[in-house]
């Protein structure tokens, strides 16, 4: 697997995503970071019509750098969504890795060589709160608890050996995304990153962790609800209960 890119290979196209809503002040300050950790990579912002003008600052940044796109959507409608139209276009355009990272400052781009390292041996790269030399900076303690309740719940239901399955800041190869059915996928929260995780093991693809630093955002609010966790909880109980019947089912065809 590591003979994947020789030297004489040209590199890797790279596209990083960014979903945004109402993230005025972040956004230049994420791509600024951004641009100046890894200056190779292109970027897509995917703004679902910020009420604050987020969009419009976007427009500004790719009119003035080259490496800067922009997906306008037309109304808020989740994460999930707003990734699946990200890859898509990066996919129609040709990149070999397609990256996640949040608008607000918690996935410090100064990190993602680490994510970028490790695409070169699997397919999917997440980048884990969860695993040594990974930290949680900032978090009240409700959603800590949340959140490690959260991957521990999904580590038993789905019986996946991955610490931080609900991430956010993560890499995927293109054939990944390629391969899996991305219409089929209905989550919206941050169960969408459950629900394409644990396709893409399901899939028979590798998956890797590297330790990150998450970093509560300074300005701006998380669009987390309720209706999100409710939302989690019952996909992968129903996940978890599939796969225990298929189990069975393969028992008894034996
Ligand atoms: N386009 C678009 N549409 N962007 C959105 C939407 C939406 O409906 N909802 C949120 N975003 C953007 C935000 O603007 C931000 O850039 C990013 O998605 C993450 O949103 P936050 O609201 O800051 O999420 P969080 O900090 O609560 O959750 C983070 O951690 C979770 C795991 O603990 C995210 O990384 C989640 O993906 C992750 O599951
Ligand atoms: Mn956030």
């Amino acid at each position: 697997m590591s003979s994947r890119q020789t030297p004489q290979e040209p590199p890797e196209r790279v596209l990083v995503i960014i979903p945004t809503y109402n993230e005025l002040e972040n956004l230049p300050l994420i791509l600024d970071r951004l641009l100046a950790s890894v200056p190779s990579v292109d970027v897509l912002v995917v703004d679902d019509s910020s009420p604050d003008g987020t969009g419009d600052i976007a427009d500004q940044r790719a009119a003035a750098d080259d490496r800067i796109n922009v997906l306008h959507r037309r109304a808020k409608n989740g994460l999930g969504a707003a990734y699946i139209e990200g890859f898509r276009w990066g996919l129609a355009a040709g990149y070999d890795v397609l990256v996640e990272m949040d608008a607000d400052g918690s996935h410090a781009p100064e990190q993602l060589p680490r994510l970028l390292g490790a695409i070169a041996h699997a397919d999917l790269v997440i980048g884990s709160r969860y695993v040594p030399g990974g930290q949680v900076v900032n978090w009240p303690k409700r959603r800590e608890i949340l959140s490690k309740g959260g991957n521990l719940y999904c580590r038993l239901a789905l019986g996946i050996a991955v610490r931080d399955i609900t991430a956010g800041y993560r890499a995927y190869r293109a054939a990944v995304l390629q391969k899996l059915d991305l219409d089929a996928i209905e989550s919206h929260g941050y169960c969408f990153q459950v629900d394409l995780g644990w396709r893409t093991i399901q899939a028979g693809f590798t998956v890797a962790e590297v330790p990150i630093t998450f970093t509560e955002r300074l300005i701006g609010v998380s669009k987390m609800s309720g209706n999100i966790v409710q939302e989690a909880l019952l996909k992968v109980t129903v996940w978890g209960m599939r796969r225990r019947v298929q189990q069975v089912s393969k028992l008894f065809k034996r």
